[in-house]
């Protein structure tokens, strides 16, 4: 099975122990920092609307949703949706990203997108391309990933498909690794230009103790705005 599509598949089998391990507060970058982080950069945007591209079981509708934010939230993988759904906190619906410009006129315009550790395909370009479309005027893409000074390891510092896992969660739950891939900081700014964005921020949420970084987080508008 080709990286993408096992990629895919593997957030049905992962639904269950990802959920769990999301809302147990097991991740621990999550709880140190990251998620606070895009929490802050989205809020500092003060947007009425928000599109949490590749929402998961919804965690950040639900916290965008407490400050009266409307939050709508799209994911491929069917139970996270309904997982997301019967936790409410928004709007949730099963789309994958390359459904997502088609789908543009009935979800409407965003003042700000947000990809939180959901950025995992290969050749992102088409699909940061079609978020245009789901755009306002001035709004703002924020993306939060794996850090790549971090995340590189021993490995070469180079793009390439990795495969997670999830034994960092420590949990023996999830019973299909995943196939992610790994793009420098050089290629997160030129996929981020190809697809016709300037970055207005870069941030690096660190470990607290340790001040390694943890993420890496981006905003980013319109290129022509
Ligand atoms: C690491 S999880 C992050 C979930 C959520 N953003 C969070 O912060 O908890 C990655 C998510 O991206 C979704 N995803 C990955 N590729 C996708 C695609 N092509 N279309 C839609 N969703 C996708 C997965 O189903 C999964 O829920």
């Amino acid at each position: 099975m080709a990286p993408h599509d096992r990629l895919i598949k593997s957030w049905t089998a992962n639904a269950a122990a990802w959920t769990d391990a999301v809302r147990s507060g097991r991740i621990e970058s999550r709880r140190l920092a990251t998620a606070a982080a895009i929490e802050q950069a989205l809020l500092a945007l003060s947007p009425a609307r928000v599109l949490d591209v590749g929402c998961g079981e919804g965690w950040l509708c639900r916290a965008l949703a407490a400050h009266g934010i409307e939050a709508v939230g799209i994911d491929v993988s069917a139970p996270l949706v309904e997982a997301a759904r019967a936790a409410g906190g928004g709007r949730f619906e099963l789309l994958r990203y390359a459904e997502l410009a088609d789908a543009a006129p009935r979800l409407g315009r965003f003042d700000a997108l947000a990809c939180n550790f959901a950025l995992l395909e290969c050749d992102i370009v088409p699909m940061l391309s079609d978020l245009h479309r789901l755009l306002a005027p001035g709004g703002r893409l924020v993306i939060q990933t794996v850090h790549p000074w971090s995340a590189c390891g021993d490995e070469p510092y180079r793009d390439g498909w990795r495969l997670e896992d999830f034994a960092g969660i420590g949990d023996q739950a999830f019973p299909e690794p995943m196939p992610w891939y790994f793009r420098t900081l050089a290629t997160w700014l030129a996929d981020l230009s190809h697809a016709g964005f300037v970055i207005d921020q870069l941030q690096e949420p660190a470990h607290p103790d340790t001040q390694r970084p943890l993420s890496l987080l981006l905003v980013a508008g319109a290129a022509d705005r």
